[in-house]
């Protein structure tokens, strides 16, 4: 089995216990080691930058891949996201920083957390700010968006952390479009 394979056994396993134990504190303590596991290696760390195909995601969904040994969300937002995402106001917002590496200065209004100027496709670390387990998606929790079973964090349809002890937004890391059907992490 190669590293890789090894990361990835760690994640399943890692996904597989959050859930189960969703909301004890105590699970947050256990799953740390495993998410620490998570860590780049010195193989994977030297792919700093990487392209990731789009063309295949369809609207509503969400691919998840590995980049520096973290899981990043590529999700292409239905019209209800974005419209959800964009009806709230900065100061309803905990955080009110965008945590987007493309824009350090930002707000986090969801125009500085997207992609593109339509808001369809929204790019995030995988990692919980609280203590770093990987959120749950697919309109989970109760604003629509992703959902940390660890301790209870709710992150909105522009992942923006809106109750629960995570303290920050899901971070946006560095990205851009190479092309039409190609994000480039990194
Ligand atoms: S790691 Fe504690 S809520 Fe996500």
């Amino acid at each position: 089995m190669s590293q890789a394979d090894d990361h990835e056994g760690t994640r399943r396993d890692f996904l597989y216990y959050a859930t189960g134990g969703a909301a004890a504190v105590t699970a947050g303590a256990a799953v740390w080691p495993l998410v620490n596991q998570m860590n780049p290696s010195a193989d994977v760390r030297a792919l700093s930058s990487i392209r990731v195909d789009i063309g295949d995601i369809e609207v509503g969904t969400q691919l998840t891949v590995k980049w520096l040994g973290k899981p990043v969300f590529i999700r292409r937002r239905t019209a209800e996201e974005i419209e959800a995402a964009r009806a709230v106001k900065l100061d309803e917002l905990i955080d009110q920083s965008a945590e987007n590496a493309n824009k350090p200065e930002a707000d986090a209004e969801d125009k500085n957390r997207v992609m593109d100027e339509n808001g369809e496709w929204l790019v995030m670390l995988g990692v919980c700010t609280h203590l770093g387990c990987v959120p749950i998606g697919d309109g989970a929790g109760e604003y629509g968006g992703w959902f940390c079973p660890c301790h209870g964090s709710h992150y909105d349809t522009s992942g923006r952390i809106r109750k629960g002890p995570a303290p920050e937004n899901l971070h946006i890391p560095t990205a851009e479009f190479v092309d039409d059907a190609t994000i480039k992490l990194g």
